[in-house]
């Protein structure tokens, strides 16, 4: 066979993939961050035409990401920020807005990020400690057993705070409450301090965030797909992974395997 002729399907496939049939979802910045799949930058600062187009996405849903004008991301404009994302091991680090922007995070601790319904797929990570708050306590606070003050200058009411083991969702520390509201916050394993102290700086905790992770196998294998010579896509009629391949075709896993025609 000629060279030429073994160069006109790879012609043929190169003008297909130029084709607007499916969105350019080459790794794009949000400030320190590359998002790409199963992330994807979505909402109003940005152009939805290069995320998606008609069924196919970059990414997958839950992964959509807001990038606000001054480069901070967020999970589809939520209070949950991303702060990094390690693609190898499918964590993020994320963190709180309510309590880690400012200098009186503190004062905001009586909600449980463990009931953000925008955390789901992501699972908050045992790597975590969890730090227990009683907030609203009005003088019921319970003594003795390594309960701290961690009322700050800007707080209106007095906040007591307990640090506690490995985070579990599950299992929050037990410790007696009185009638204080009682939450759990999950912090970096590795800003911990040992013990709270006097001096133990909570907003800066808040600020480094805590790790969230995700199933790698609810997504697809986005890495052998890419090892196949494919990119990786959402297909949003069927709700699944897809691997755009070279020749145009969007497959179920890899470009070596079945054929998964959008119909
Ligand atoms: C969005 O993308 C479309 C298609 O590429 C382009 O025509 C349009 O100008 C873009 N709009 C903005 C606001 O960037
Ligand atoms: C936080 O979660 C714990 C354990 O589920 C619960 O006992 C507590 O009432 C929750 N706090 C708030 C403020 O919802
Ligand atoms: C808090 O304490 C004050 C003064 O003792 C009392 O008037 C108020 O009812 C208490 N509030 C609650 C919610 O217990
Ligand atoms: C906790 O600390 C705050 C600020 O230093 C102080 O105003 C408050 O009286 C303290 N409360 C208790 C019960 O020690
Ligand atoms: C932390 O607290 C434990 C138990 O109260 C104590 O044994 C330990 O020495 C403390 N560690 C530091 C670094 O203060
Ligand atoms: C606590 O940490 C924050 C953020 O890192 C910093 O801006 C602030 O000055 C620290 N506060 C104290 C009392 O060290
Ligand atoms: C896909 O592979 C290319 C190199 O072949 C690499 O630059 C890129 O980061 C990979 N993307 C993903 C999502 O693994
Ligand atoms: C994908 O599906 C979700 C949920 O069904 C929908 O909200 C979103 O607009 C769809 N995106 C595209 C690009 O069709």
């Amino acid at each position: 066979m000629k060279p030429t002729l073994l160069l006109l399907p790879l012609l043929a496939a190169l003008l297909f993939l130029g084709d607007a049939a499916f969105p350019d979802c080459e790794p794009k910045p949000c400030g320190e961050l590359t998002v790409e799949y199963p992330f994807w930058l979505g909402g109003p600062n940005h152009n939805q035409s290069s995320s998606s187009s008609g069924r196919i996405s970059c990414g997958h849903p839950a992964f959509e990401v807001w990038c606000s004008d001054d480069g901070v991301a967020s999970l589809s404009g939520t209070q949950i920020l991303v702060l990094r994302i390690d693609y190898s091991s499918s964590s993020l680090v994320a963190s709180h807005k309510r309590i880690a922007d400012g200098n009186d995070g503190v004062c905001k601790t009586d909600f449980n990020i463990s009931s953000s319904v925008v955390l789901s797929p992501f699972k908050i990570s045992r790597s975590n400690r969890a730090i227990c708050f009683l907030n609203n306590c009005n003088g019921t606070e319970p003594r003795g057993f390594g309960l701290f003050n961690a009322t700050s200058g800007g707080c209106a009411k007095p906040v007591f705070a307990y640090l506690g083991g490995s985070y579990d969702r599950e299992n929050p520390p037990r410790i007696p409450t009185g009638s204080c509201t009682y939450s759990y916050q999950p912090v970096l394993g590795s800003a911990a301090p040992a013990n709270l102290t006097a001096a133990t700086n909570y907003s800066r905790l808040f600020k480094e965030g805590f790790l969230l992770e995700w199933q790698r196998n609810g997504f697809g294998d986005c890495a052998a797909c890419n090892a196949s010579g494919g990119q990786c896509r959402h297909n949003n009629d069927t709700a699944s992974f897809a691997c755009l391949c070279s020749d145009g075709e969007l497959r179920r896993s890899t470009c070596a395997g079945e054929y998964h025609l959008p119909s």
